[in-house]
Formats: structure tokens, sequence, C-alpha cells
């Protein structure tokens, strides 16, 4: 099939993935402009790995150019290209690793992300991927166990379903007749005594503060909020400044005497800090740098709605593709080598082969 009635398949719903072989420089063109909802993908870092490439696609290969500059030029002229055809509120997850050169760390993923941002891209997460193990190879630095996963958008109004990510709170408040405790044990009785006994409130603070107090400890009652602190003024201290200048709270301390910080029952996003070990499902041997299915989830689930399009543009084994199938999200794979496109074909068509999200 060409490439053209791959992509037309793909954009028309009627293939559940679609595999392109070649240069995404080129093939990128042959996409129509504003059809891809999420791009999940991790090219290969400057000059870090050598993949199985016939002779003549070597010039084409993505990580092989001679300065940092080269590459990260290259790479932002393929974001650009990224950038057409996603849709106005689609995403950008990308996946990079950095590289000693002369013993000297070159920072690499922060110099693509910045010359993308001159580009006009939007980033929203700079997250860290925590590997868990790394091997020590030099014996005058720290073992390196982090990648980066920057978050980019193109237009600051984007699809984010926060609630399909959220993580359920583990532990639930106990409510005993009138008396409601909080997830981690807070009833409220110590706030109470410190705002009626409170020399820094006025009485109108004061009010307020039972009042807000009493309207938190509701939503508890009524499994809208599941935990709670209250910092009230001359009592607990704000947490990153007393400066009102600096900390909204600190402001908030100084104008109505006390602030109150809530969890809610429908739970909490991840945080940019992902512990994940590398997949080691997939054969080392054959294929280097494979995405786990768990680092995949969040992306398409918050930023791609179901039946949307998700394109990694440097495929590699295509595990962007399968967990966008998992999810029932339809993948579109760009990948230069000819022996990885087969080998993403036969993980396509045999998931038992792969775990599952
Ligand atoms: C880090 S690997 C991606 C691995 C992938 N995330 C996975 O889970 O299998 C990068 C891939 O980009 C491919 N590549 C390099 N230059 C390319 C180019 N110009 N166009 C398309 N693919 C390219 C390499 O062959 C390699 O398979």
């Amino acid at each position: 099939m060409t490439d053209k009635r791959i992509i037309s398949r793909v954009m028309e719903g009627n293939q559940k993935y679609g595999l392109l072989t070649g240069n995404c420089e080129d093939i990128l063109a042959s996409i129509p402009e504003n059809s891809i909802d999420c791009v999940i993908t991790s090219p290969p870092y400057w000059q870090m790995r050598e993949y199985s490439i016939s002779e003549k696609d070597c010039d084409s290969v993505i990580g092989t150019e001679k300065t940092p500059e080269e590459y990260v030029m290259r790479l932002t002229r393929i974001f650009t290209q990224v950038q057409r055809v996603l849709k106005v509120g689609g995403s950008v997850w990308l996946n990079l690793g950095d590289k000693y050169h002369n013993k000297n760390l070159m920072g690499m993923p922060w110099r693509v992300a910045l010359a993308m941002q001159e580009d006009k891209w939007i980033l929203r997460n700079d997250i860290i991927w925590h590997q868990m193990k790394g091997t020590q190879s030099a014996q005058d630095r720290l073992r390196g166990v982090h990648e980066h996963i920057f978050h980019f958008v193109k237009n600051k109004k984007y699809y984010y379903d926060a609630d399909s990510i959220r993580i359920k709170p583990s532990k639930l408040p106990i409510i005993k007749g009138k008396e409601i405790i909080s997830a981690t044990g807070v009833s409220g009785k110590k706030y109470r005594r410190q705002i009626l006994t409170s020399k820094e409130l006025n009485e109108d603070e004061r009010t307020q503060a039972l009042k807000a107090l009493d309207d938190t400890l509701e939503k508890i009652r009524i499994g809208e909020l599941v935990d709670f602190r209250m910092t009230i003024r001359g009592t607990q201290r704000t947490y990153h400044s007393n400066n009102a200048k600096i900390s909204g709270r600190a402001k908030e301390l100084e104008t109505k005497g006390f602030f109150i910080l809530t969890s809610k029952a429908k739970g909490y996003l991840p945080s940019d800090v992902w512990n994940i070990v590398p997949e080691d499902e997939w054969r080392k041997d054959v294929h280097y740098a494979v995405f786990p299915t768990e680092l995949l989830q969040v992306p398409i689930k918050a930023t791609c709605p179901i039946g949307g399009i998700v394109l990694d543009p440097f495929m590699g084994t295509g595990s962007t593709l399968i967990a966008a199938n998992q999810l029932d999200r339809i993948g579109l794979g760009i990948e230069i080598s000819e022996e990885y496109v087969k080998i993403a074909e036969r993980r396509l068509e045999t998931p038992q082969l792969c775990l599952s999200i």
C-alpha cells in the first residue's frame, strides 16, 4: 500500500494503525495539516546510539550530526513540520536523554526545549523520567538515572482530560455522627480553638475563618473533599515564603487572616517525576530504547481523545502505536529502519507479545 493510501485510511479511521517507512523529514510533508491529536516520540539522542540502518539511510538518521547545534537545528526543523500536522489543541511529548562530550554534560534536552520555545512551542511540563537503575561507567561523577519528557502544546488552550489520569486518594475520611475526621486524621478542632483564641485575627476575620472551616468540613462530609490543612495568621507559617510579594498564600494570610489547602475526592494529578524502569519486554539485542507501556499511559489518556490519532515520527519498534491501540486510539508511525518497521508490524499483529496497559 502507498504512504498516501495508508495515511488516508488512518485519517478516515479505517485502520487501527499505519506504518510509514522512511525519513520522517520527508514523510511528515504527506500528512494533512491539523490532523494529529498527539505526538509521542523519542528521537535518537545526539551521538548516542547505533541503530540497524541500511548504508543508504545513514545520512538521514537523526543523532549523527557533528555538533549539538546541528542536532538541535535539525530536530527543531522536524518539529516545525510536526506543528503543521498537529491539531490546534494537540500535544507533543518529547523524550530526550543527555550526553557527555569531553567529560562535559551537554544539556541536550534543554537545548532542544529552548530552541522549540523559540519556535513558538509552549512548554507545559518537564517530566523527569527516573529510570531507577543505571550503570556506573565514570568513577568521578554520580550515576545518571534520569531522562526528560517535555510536554509541548501549540496553543494556550488544548485538549487535556485531567480526570482520566487522576490518582485516587488511598485513604478516605471517617464520619462518625457529627464528627468528621479527614483522610489524614484532621478533625478541625485544633484549628477552631486557634481561631477562637487568636489575638492576630479581628472579629470579622474570625467569623470568616470559622465559616470557611465549617464549609470545608461539610465538603468532606458530602464526599467532595478528603483532606485539608488550615493556616491561620500568627499560628502556622506559610509554606514557601512569608513575603506577600512573593507568595500568593502569604498574601491571602495578610489580607484574610487564613487560608485552607484541600485534597479533592476525585483525586490528584500525577507529579512530574515518573519512577518507571525501562522496558526489557522486547529483546535488547534487536532494538534499544523501547518505550515502557506504563510511560505512555498519561500522555495518551490525557492528550488524545478516544478514537483520536497518536503519531510517533521516530517509531522504532512501535511501542507508541501498541499503547495507542490498547487504549482505543489510532497509531501512526514513521521509521527509517525497514527492519524495525517489520518488528513493529509483528508486535502490532500479535498483541499477546506485548504487555497490556
Ligand atoms: C529512540 S528510538 C525510538 C524507540 C521507540 N520509542 C520504541 O519504543 O521502540 C529512535 C528511532 O528513530 C529512528 N530514526 C532515526 N532517524 C530517523 C528519521 N530521520 N526518520 C525516521 N526515523 C528515524 C531510529 O531508527 C530509531 O528506531
